[in-house]
Formats: C-alpha cells, sequence, structure tokens
C-alpha cells in the first residue's frame, strides 16, 4: 500500500500517468493536486473518475498550508511531481508565472517532504519530472546524458532547471530520498492545442495557416506520451535513489520534416487532395532564443531499467490524430475559451 500524491495529474502527461497508477496498481492510493490552470482539464481523467483509490483535489502546489494537510491527511508516502507551467513561448512573455510554480511550487513540496520525512525516509521517494530542455541546446552531433552540465536558455528551463537543483540539493542536505528523470518532446492524445503537434492538426482541420517558427530546421526528439507514462512507473518502482535517468524516442525530426508527415496524414484521413495541407505552411518570426536541437541518449534508462519506448513514430503519429479526430468535442472544449485570445496575440495569422 502506497499514498502517492501526484501533481499536475490533470495536464496531459500527468492525466496519462493517473490513469495507469490508479488502473495498474489497485492497492495504491493516488491523490492528484492539480490547480486546473488553462492547461488542466478534468476531462482528461473521465474514465477513472469512480474509481475507489483515486482522489481529486483542486489546489496550487505555492500553497504551503495546503500541501501540509494533504501530507498529513493522506499520511502521503510518495510524490509524483509533474505539475508545471509548460509551455517555452508563455514563459518568453509571463517568465514570473513560471518561477512561481515551477521553483516556489518545487520547493513547497519538497519542504513538505522534509518535514513529513525526516525523521524516517525509509520507503519514501519524491519523483520530479524534468525535461531535457535544461541541457541546453545541441549542435548537429552528441545527444543529452545524464552528465551534460546544465545550459538552460528560455525562462521555461531556467525555471525547470532550478527546480532540478532544488530537488538534488534537498537529496543532499536533508536526506530526501529523490529521482529525477528528464524527458524528450511527448506527443499524443490530450495535449493541449497551443504545443506544435496538436496546434498543428487543430489548424489543419480548421484550413488555417501553420506557423513554422524561422526556417523549421529546429530539431525534436519525440516519444508518445503513454511510453514516458510507462516509463516513469519503471523508474518510481524500479530506480535507484539520488539518481538521475533521461528518457528519449530515439526519434530525431526537424520540425519541417515532422510537419509534412502530419500534412500527409491529414490528408488521407481528411479524404483531401494531395499536398492541400501542406499549402498551409507559413514560416513565421522565429521563438525568441530558440533551441536549435535536443536529443536524448537514453542508454542508461535502457540498460539499468530496461525501458525502452514501444511505438515506432509512424503508428504513434497517426494514433495521435485519431484521437484529435474523434475527440473534436475535447477540442472545442478549448479552444472556445481563452484560447482564442492567447492564439491571437501569440500569432496575429487569420
Ligand atoms: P501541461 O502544461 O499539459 O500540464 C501541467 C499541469 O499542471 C496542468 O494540469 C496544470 O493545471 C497543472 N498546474 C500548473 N500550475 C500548477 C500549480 N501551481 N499547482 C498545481 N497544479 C498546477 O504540462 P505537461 O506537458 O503535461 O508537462 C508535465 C510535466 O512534464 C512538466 O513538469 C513538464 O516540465 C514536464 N515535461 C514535459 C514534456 C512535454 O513534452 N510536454 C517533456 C518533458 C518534461
Ligand atoms: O523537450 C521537452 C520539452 O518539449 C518540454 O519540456 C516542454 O514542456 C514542451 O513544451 C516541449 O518544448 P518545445 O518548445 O520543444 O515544444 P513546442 O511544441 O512548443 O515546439 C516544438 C518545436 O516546434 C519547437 O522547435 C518550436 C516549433 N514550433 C512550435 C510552435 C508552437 C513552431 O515552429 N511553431 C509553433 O507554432
Amino acid at each position: 500500500m502506497k499514498n502517492i500524491l501526484i501533481t499536475g495529474g490533470a495536464g496531459f502527461i500527468g492525466c496519462h500517468v493517473v490513469k495507469l497508477f490508479v488502473k495498474n496498481h489497485p492497492d495504491y492510493k493516488i491523490i492528484n493536486l492539480d490547480k486546473l490552470t488553462y492547461a488542466g482539464n478534468l476531462e482528461n481523467l473521465k474514465e477513472i473518475e469512480g474509481y475507489s483509490n483515486y482522489e481529486f483535489i483542486k489546489g496550487d502546489i505555492c500553497d504551503i498550508d495546503l500541501v501540509k494537510d494533504i501530507f498529513e491527511k493522506y499520511s502521503i508516502d510518495s510524490v509524483i511531481h509533474l505539475a508545471a507551467e509548460s509551455h517555452v513561448d508563455r514563459s518568453i512573455t509571463n517568465p514570473f508565472e513560471f518561477a512561481q510554480t515551477n521553483i516556489i511550487g518545487t520547493l513547497t513540496l519538497l519542504n513538505q517532504a522534509k518535514i513529513s520525512w525526516q525523521d524516517n525516509p525509509k520507503d519514501k521517494l519524491f519523483y520530479h519530472i524534468s525535461t531535457d530542455e535544461v541541457y541546453g541546446s545541441l549542435g548537429d552531433s552528441g545527444l543529452f546524458t545524464e552528465t551534460t552540465h546544465y545550459d538552460p536558455k528560455s525562462p521555461y528551463s531556467a525555471a525547470k532547471a532550478s527546480s532540478d537543483h532544488f530537488v538534488r540539493a534537498y537529496h543532499n542536505t536533508f536526506n530526501i530520498p529523490v529521482v529525477i528523470t528528464n524527458c524528450s518532446n511527448n506527443y499524443g492524445p490530450n495535449q493541449f492545442p497551443e504545443k506544435l503537434i496538436p496546434l498543428f492538426i487543430n489548424n489543419i482541420q480548421q484550413k488555417k495557416p501553420l506557423p513554422v517558427y524561422g526556417k523549421g530546421e529546429n530539431i525534436r526528439d519525440w516519444l508518445y506520451v503513454e511510453d514516458h507514462a510507462k516509463a516513469i512507473d519503471v523508474v518510481f518502482h524500479k530506480g535507484k535513489v539520488g539518481e538521475t535517468y533521461n528518457i528519449g524516442g530515439f526519434n530525431e525530426w526537424k520540425n519541417i520534416d515532422l510537419i509534412k508527415v502530419i500534412c500527409k496524414v491529414m490528408d488521407k484521413k481528411l479524404c483531401r487532395e494531395k499536398g492541400e495541407s501542406e499549402k498551409l505552411i507559413t514560416y513565421v518570426k522565429d521563438r525568441a532564443g530558440h533551441d536549435m536541437r535536443y536529443a536524448i541518449d537514453a542508454t542508461k534508462i535502457s540498460k539499468e531499467l530496461g525501458w525502452k519506448p514501444s511505438l515506432q513514430f509512424e503508428e504513434g503519429i497517426e494514433k495521435t490524430i485519431d484521437w484529435y479526430l474523434e475527440n473534436t468535442e475535447w477540442l472545442k472544449n478549448i479552444i472556445s475559451g481563452d484560447y482564442q485570445e492567447y492564439y491571437n496575440k501569440q500569432y496575429n495569422l487569420r
């Protein structure tokens, strides 16, 4: 029996982690703490609402009193911490919110773990979910390993890097049992349509321009979100305390090539003429400080813990597109709210 606090469980990756843990581990009690910002959506968790080992709490990870109450009321012995502000473009327009949630929020959780666990750290675990962006940007060659020096370049990655440092500092100074994973770009169902793949699927559907930053030559390493959730399950159960594991898809794509794949699949699915969606590609002003290339070396988690991605990209992208085409209500509910205002400010496109 474990009492696990999962933060950010109503977001994109969090909802897949919560669903996996609730369904696969009926002997664990899962408490999902989420503020339900623009990115949090309880629709993502409909299928587990009635499970007796699951409870949702709406609240802020920066709220010291609330976090204390949760640790005490539920005798929390593990934390899987995903709550964060996660979109790089938003961090450029509002860095303070990123420092607050990603740094102060993490510190609030860590400090309560220290208070609750310091006298008896046995069988406790603070699992911090981080990103490959903390390592900075790669040139044409090389991969991020667990020993690559931190070199964050956006307000988002700077805040995530800072939170990683606090997690390691609490391990070193107060003996809090921690583990950190740094993952590459996720894609799949339930991702908020501000990120590249769902944004472009939505725009193609609506025949709107596809805003490609710069020349579209930046490279990302893509992992299907359910494979990330499985990796988190593996690290939670088999990871060594104090260690860091990189998680990646062994799947690098130049943005423009990936966009063309999405266009091709969408033309087929929507019975449009070949090449129709590609005509929507519109090159726009580059993202400020745009990192050129991320690529993860996931050898350590694969060798030591036996995790590997299960899906090929071609299969993953079809599944993702199918999900968005089948879940038009989910998408409609999002884009009918504040989303339009964000979109117009960010892109200034029709
Ligand atoms: P997301 O933006 O989709 O979801 C974030 C969730 O956190 C939302 O449900 C939101 O309501 C919640 N939240 C935000 N601020 C909060 C607060 N103060 N208190 C409580 N809840 C709050 O993010 P995501 O893409 O699912 O990312 C989840 C985690 O994984 C983040 O820590 C992110 O840095 C990391 N990560 C993401 C990716 C990716 O490709 N999306 C890759 C690697 C790592
Ligand atoms: O690498 C892990 C990170 O991946 C996570 O930590 C972040 O939370 C997640 O948002 C993601 O960051 P990116 O900035 O790589 O993802 P995004 O989907 O915003 O952009 C992917 C690439 O596409 C990037 O090179 C920028 C480009 N892009 C993005 C958008 C939204 C465009 O060309 N046009 C766009 O409109």
